[in-house]
């Protein structure tokens, strides 16, 4: 329990901390409050402060608006300063399988730097899943660790998934659906976002001729994530005919019997799940180069009408934002042919899933892409997942030679859009930029031709972003 007194009103809070988080939940809420407080001569009273701070955590307000007979207003910021120094953040770290330990470790690294910076403070839980949490508990998402992203502000995620791993495992309970897909669908994660960018300094690393990469690749792969053929009902395999297939050349007519499988996936969307995604990429766009392109198949697809006309109708509310239409099979090849006209790139679930890839390919490597993927925002708080989106790479896992940094960015788009820390998060991006610049390359982006290209480890890697912090 802790007792809050309120400066702009002759009022107390009472405000009941879970016991599951424990002690530790309850200091990080006192840092979180005194954090506020020192907004809340700008911006917000103290009660819209002691508001937010229970809808942030998920905190119980128990009892609100008594009159305050504790502590005179004075005395107040005395009390309450002791305790407390700066924001505080809690974080599921959930690293997984294949190099996900390692990256991860390297974003924990660069994390404690930004503390040592910032004035914020951030509490990182660590917990198994994927094959990680069959072996631990017997499933890729154990109840502890599900309970401990429920808890959280924010879920940093590693890797899952290791196709070579115990065939016997039916595929609803892999790590693919049992967990990644799961988190998405339990925290309505529907917006995900994966920038994607080709640094001057790794421009030998694209694939496609220096004439084709223009002034550089910067673009943003908006894909919806919650909807479409992932997740649309009936989904299923099922036996449809048991046919008798008799050879006619066959005097005996022998008889075979044919067993025919089928399987269903169904693609569905509301007009309110492609409004909302919309609307994440026209914001988007209004903040980048002001256009968005919106990727569909609506020359065959019912799906494809829809999601057209609903991006038409969003589009009519950002004047300033340019909007076109492409079909996914065009846009798969203006990626290679032209990749520079795209800056916002919005798609439904599966073609989001295709072309982020392919468009990270441009990128050089898939280990320099982070992720994010989020909910809705309540107030100024948006919960949300952030993952790199190279894999597991177990041909690499354990060598401390993947590249951290999709990982590393993924935590700094934690920190802008789960947190609110624009600086923190330039921060790191630019000790990413400072890194790169330095020559450091992990084996992914190294390259013989480049003078300056120097060969490094993971945490080698780790260890000069959080040193540039
Ligand atoms: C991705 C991945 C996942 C997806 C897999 C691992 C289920 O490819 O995040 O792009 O298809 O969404
Ligand atoms: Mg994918």
């Amino acid at each position: 329990m802790l007792l809050f007194a309120s400066l702009d009103t002759p009022v107390v809070y009472l405000i009941r901390v879970q016991k599951s988080r424990g002690k530790s939940r309850a200091q990080d809420l006192q840092r979180a409050w005194s954090g506020s407080l020192a907004h809340s001569t700008c911006s917000l009273t103290p009660a819209a402060t002691a508001l937010a701070l229970v809808k942030r955590h998920r905190l119980q307000l128990l009892l609100y608006r008594l009159p305050n007979i504790f502590f005179p207003p004075d005395r107040a910021v005395p009390i309450l300063a002791r305790h407390m120094s700066s924001q505080s953040f809690k974080i599921a770290a959930l690293a997984g399988d294949g190099i996900g330990p390692e990256v991860m470790a390297e974003a924990i690294k660069v994390l404690r730097a930004v503390e040592k910076k910032f004035d914020v403070g951030f509490t990182i839980d660590e917990a198994p899943v994927g094959w990680a949490g069959i072996d631990a508990a017997g499933k890729a998402l154990p109840d502890d660790t599900f309970e401990l992203c429920k808890g959280s502000d924010a879920i940093l995620f590693g890797s899952v998934g290791l196709p070579d791993r115990d065939p016997t495992i039916p595929k609803e309970e892999r790590p693919e659906r049992a967990a990644l897909l799961h988190i998405r669908k339990e925290f309505s994660l529907f917006a995900n976002l994966r920038p994607v960018k080709l640094p001057a300094a790794l421009a030998h690393a694209c694939p496609l001729k220096p004439e084709r990469q223009g002034d550089g690749i910067d673009m943003l792969v908006v894909r919806e994530l919650t909807g479409g053929m992932y997740f649309g009902q009936p989904k299923t395999t099922e036996v449809v005919a048991q046919k008798e297939n008799v050879n006619p050349q066959d005097k005996k007519k022998t008889r075979r019997i044919l067993r025919i499988e089928r399987a269903i996936d169904t693609m569905v969307y509301t007009e309110p799940e492609i409004e909302r995604i919309a609307h994440v990429a026209f914001k988007a766009a209004a903040l980048r180069r002001k256009k968005v392109c919106s990727i569909d198949k609506a020359n065959v697809l019912e799906n494809g009408v829809l999601w057209r006309k609903v991006v038409e109708r969003v589009a009519k509310e950002y004047p300033d934002v340019e909007v076109d239409h492409m079909f996914v099979d065009n846009g798969a090849m203006q990626l290679m042919l032209n990749p520079t006209q795209f800056d916002v790139m919005l798609c439904e679930n599966m073609f989001g899933d295709i072309l982020s890839d392919e468009a990270a390919a441009l990128a050089g490597s898939l280990g320099m892409l982070p992720s994010a993927s989020l909910g809705s925002t309540e107030g100024e708080v948006t919960f949300g997942f952030y993952e790199p989106a190279g894999g597991t790479a177990p041909d690499i896992a354990g060598k401390n030679l993947a590249n951290p940094i999709a990982q590393i960015l993924s935590s700094a788009m934690m920190l802008r859009y789960s947190f609110g820390l624009n600086d923190a998060a330039l921060a790191i991006e630019a000790a990413v930029g400072t890194a790169i610049e330095s020559g450091l390359r992990t084996g992914d982006i190294f390259s013989e031709s480049d003078p300056k290209a120097k060969r490094t480890g993971t945490s080698e890697m780790g260890d000069a972003i959080a040193g540039a912090v």
